[in-house]
């Protein structure tokens, strides 16, 4: 069993939320920086020759497990409210038990070999955790790195990293727009020799929002058009202070959330620019909506009209399209449209886990290997149950409930919150705290009726 796996049996009797379900969520929520874009700026601050200043970071596990490695080489984190100090001016090796007690934790470990091979000439990179959502390979970060002039060795405890020649500037293009690789890139050519030009990059707003620190940092980075980047590798960085974007992810959680139990909810900070396409799926499916622009409290309501909600075909893709992360919570929304609705998942072969546990609920998802809908898709020609059903309205009824990851794990609680009856659900503590910040306190604000078992 993997570090990330937990049954009902297994996992610590603490670590379960009651839900009694049926009440609408109603009130406000506010979203604070990305985890996606916060864990990777975390990251920038090892090239700097002086400290950093993040603000809007919000108090999830992933920014512990990052302060943790930060600091086990050298690198000084001081959190006051939510500004970050990461002061990097005495960075030095890590032993490798001393980074192993991160290993499984998080994908965020790799993204430090090239400021570490910058920094130190070598790295070292433990196991990695994250979601179980797909093999989740790192060959396209190695095979940058290798690229960029490091060498790679790994044996039983991990991957060691040298660069016993400096890295310099490449030419690289992406099998497939990876989040991760693309980062792996810029982290490594802000500092290499010479230029690099990266092809099929991904262009997500947490990647543009990193190269504007890297940017602040003195870093040259020209996006160009058709995903090309091209990074001109500089000497020296400096430190940054800059205030992380919002987190779109955990917004259209909130905003499935409204609609599943046909209750209304602002979230204060979530920005439209970045999330157009969740809005015009929101608004297909029967959502409504309204943005409030004011630049320190706007954000966007989002409600359940009343209406019937209306079935979909949608497919997740990199941005800008539907991003992968929207698709669960929005599949929990769907088990509630009218008629028949397809989600086809282009970016993992195995993200539909979840449903297994919503079927349990009595809603009707079947899972199918072919690319239902939508364009073909590397899974479907490898036979990937990558496309789902979903055939609505159902009646959704209390379960027990296993969280299998992150953002699936928020979406059984819209499910327990949209049933009838009382669900328990396990593996909140192991899952959701790792990406959403305070979801009890918000949850209660929204006057959700949870609570957490007596303990004798
Ligand atoms: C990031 O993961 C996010 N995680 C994910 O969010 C998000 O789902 C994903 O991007 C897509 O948007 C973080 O930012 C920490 P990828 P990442 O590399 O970078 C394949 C969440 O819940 N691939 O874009 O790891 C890969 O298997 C998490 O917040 C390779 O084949 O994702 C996948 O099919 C879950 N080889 C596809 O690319 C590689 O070397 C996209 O993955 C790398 C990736």
């Amino acid at each position: 069993m993997s570090s990330t796996d937990a049954t009902p049996e297994t996992a610590s009797r603490e670590d379960v939320l009651i839900v009694h379900g049926g009440t609408p969520l109603e009130g406000d929520v506010t979203v604070r920086g990305a985890k996606n874009l916060v864990s990777k700026a975390m990251v920038a601050a090892l090239l700097g020759t002086s400290p950093s200043v993040l603000r809007s970071v919000p108090a999830i596990r992933d920014v512990e497990v990052v302060t943790g490695l930060l600091r086990v080489h050298g690198v000084d984190v001081e959190l006051d409210g939510d500004t970050l100090y990461m002061d990097p001016t005495s960075v030095e090796s890590a032993g490798v038990e001393e980074i192993n007690v991160h290993a499984g934790t998080s994908r965020i470990p790799i993204l430090l070999c090239g400021p570490l091979l910058h920094r130190l000439g070598r790295a070292f990179i433990p196991d990695l955790g994250g979601c179980n959502i797909g093999g989740r390979p790192i060959d396209f970060h190695l095979d940058a790195l290798r690229e960029f002039g490091a060498v790679v060795e790994k044996d039983a405890s991990g991957t060691h990293l040298s660069a016993p020649n400096g890295l310099h500037g490449i030419r690289y293009e992406l099998e497939f727009p990876s989040v991760g690789a693309t980062e792996q890139v810029l982290l490594t050519a802000v500092m290499a020799k010479g230029t690099t030009e990266l092809r099929n990059a991904a262009i997500e707003p947490e990647i543009i929002d990193l190269i504007c620190i890297l940017q602040k940092m003195g870093a040259i980075i020209k996006v160009h058009t058709n995903r090309v980047i091209e990074i001109v590798g500089v000497d020296e960085l400096k430190g940054y202070r800059h205030r992380a974007l919002p987190d779109r992810i955990e917004a259209a959680s909130w905003a499935s959330a409204a609609l599943a139990t046909e209750g209304s909810v602002f979230v204060r900070g979530a920005q439209q620019a970045d999330m157009m396409t969740f809005l015009n799926v929101f608004r297909s499916i029967g959502g409504a909506y309204e943005v409030d622009d004011d630049p320190v409290e706007g954000g966007i309501r989002f409600w359940h009209p009343g209406t019937a909600l209306k079935p979909v075909a949608l497919e997740t893709d990199v941005h800008p399209g539907l991003m992968t992360d929207w698709q669960q919570p929005i599949v929990v929304a769907l088990t509630q449209a009218d008629g028949l609705s397809i989600m086809h998942e282009t970016v993992y072969e195995n993200r539909f886990g979840y449903t297994s546990e919503l079927r349990r609920m009595g809603a009707n998802i079947e899972l199918y290997s072919d690319c239902l809908g939508g364009t073909p898709c590397r899974w479907g020609r490898r036979n990937f149950l990558h496309s789902a059903v979903i055939a609505g309205p159902s009646k959704l009824h209390a379960a027990d409930l296993q969280i299998p990851d992150l953002r699936a794990g928020f979406s059984h609680l819209i499910a327990a919150m949209a049933a009838e009856g009382t669900s328990r659900v396990y593996g909140v503590d192991r899952y959701i705290t790792r990406g959403y910040e305070n979801f009890e306190e918000k949850l209660l604000g929204l006057g959700a009726k949870i609570e957490r078992p007596v303990t004798k």
